[in-house]
């Protein structure tokens, strides 16, 4: 499929999502955001397709916020409106498969929600990400409040969303905004390498496992482990769970076949 502002690059069972504006620094507009949906929707039905990996193109951003132009444009309710659609955050948190975020420099406003939005980032020494729509009069509205609060903790999702500064890769690293950090230029590789290791197992078991982790962020404990008791149990009855067990039992590789 040809898109305007993305590129969708497939590598084996590895599928490399690049927003590609980098003249805008990859601002989100609404045609990225389109697309990316469109691009995400269409990889979580691609069986191929086992771990995606997000990232910005170009040397200086990962994604420079929303479009601010955009905003200026428009009304309160044209904003509501959208608001009310369903949202390229929520597109890519809801996706079956893992997917990794990949910065290199700015990753600011929108920029840090999407990447909030993935299942883990990995980021390289230029990384500086900042909830800075308190700047514009604004607060976070996709995530920079929820998403990084549950990430971090509240006090650092309160200092970086009532302050706007930029926090730079090693101190997004401290505080658990980056779950991997490696020197300048190695993001991809490094995201790659990850997401290679995860592709090597059963897709079922994959999608499971996102789920449970996904649902401890919204659940009480006890209906989190009832979850992962039930979930545990889809995996047991698979083709593939089944098959795991027999391969370690007969000392051989497992074949994984997604079912
Ligand atoms: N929305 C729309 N356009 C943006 C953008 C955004 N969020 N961020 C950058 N751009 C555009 C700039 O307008 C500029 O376009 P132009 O060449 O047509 O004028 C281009 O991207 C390059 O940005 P520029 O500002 O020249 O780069 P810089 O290196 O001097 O500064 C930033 C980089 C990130 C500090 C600066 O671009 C910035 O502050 N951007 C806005 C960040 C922001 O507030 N994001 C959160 C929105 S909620």
């Amino acid at each position: 499929m040809d898109y305007e502002t993305i590129r969708v690059e497939t590598d084996g069972p590895l599928v490399l999502l690049t927003i590609h504006r980098p003249d805008k620094l990859n601002a989100l507009n609404s045609t990225v955001r389109r697309e990316l949906m469109e691009a995400v929707d269409a990889l979580a039905r691609d069986d191929g397709v086992k771990v995606a990996i997000l990232s910005g193109a170009g040397e200086k951003a990962f994604v420079a916020g929303a479009d601010v132009s955009e905003f200026a444009a428009r009304t309160p309710a044209e904003q509501r409106a959208l608001y009310n659609h369903r949202r390229v955050y929520d597109a890519i948190a809801d996706f079956p498969k893992p997917i990794l975020c990949a910065v290199h420099g700015y990753c600011l406003g929108g920029g840090s929600e999407l990447a909030l939005a993935c299942d883990l980032r990995v980021a390289d020494r230029t990384a500086r990400f900042s909830q800075a729509e308190i700047r514009l009069g604004l607060i976070p509205g996709a995530g920079g409040t929820q998403r990084l609060a549950r990430l971090v903790g509240p006090g650092q999702a309160m200092r970086m969303a009532l302050t706007g500064d930029m926090v730079d890769a090693e101190e997004a690293y401290r505080m658990g905004l980056v779950e991997v950090l490696v020197d300048e230029g190695r993001h991809l590789e490094k995201a790659r390498e990850i997401a290679g290791r995860m592709a090597r197992w059963s897709p079922v078991a994959l999608r499971l496992a996102k789920r449970s982790i996904k649902a401890a962020m919204e659940t009480p404990l006890s209906a989190g482990l009832q979850l992962e008791k039930e979930l545990f149990l889809a995996a047991f009855a698979s083709d593939d769970g089944q098959e795991g067990v027999q391969a370690f039992v007969e000392k051989r590789d497992p074949e994984f076949k997604g079912r």
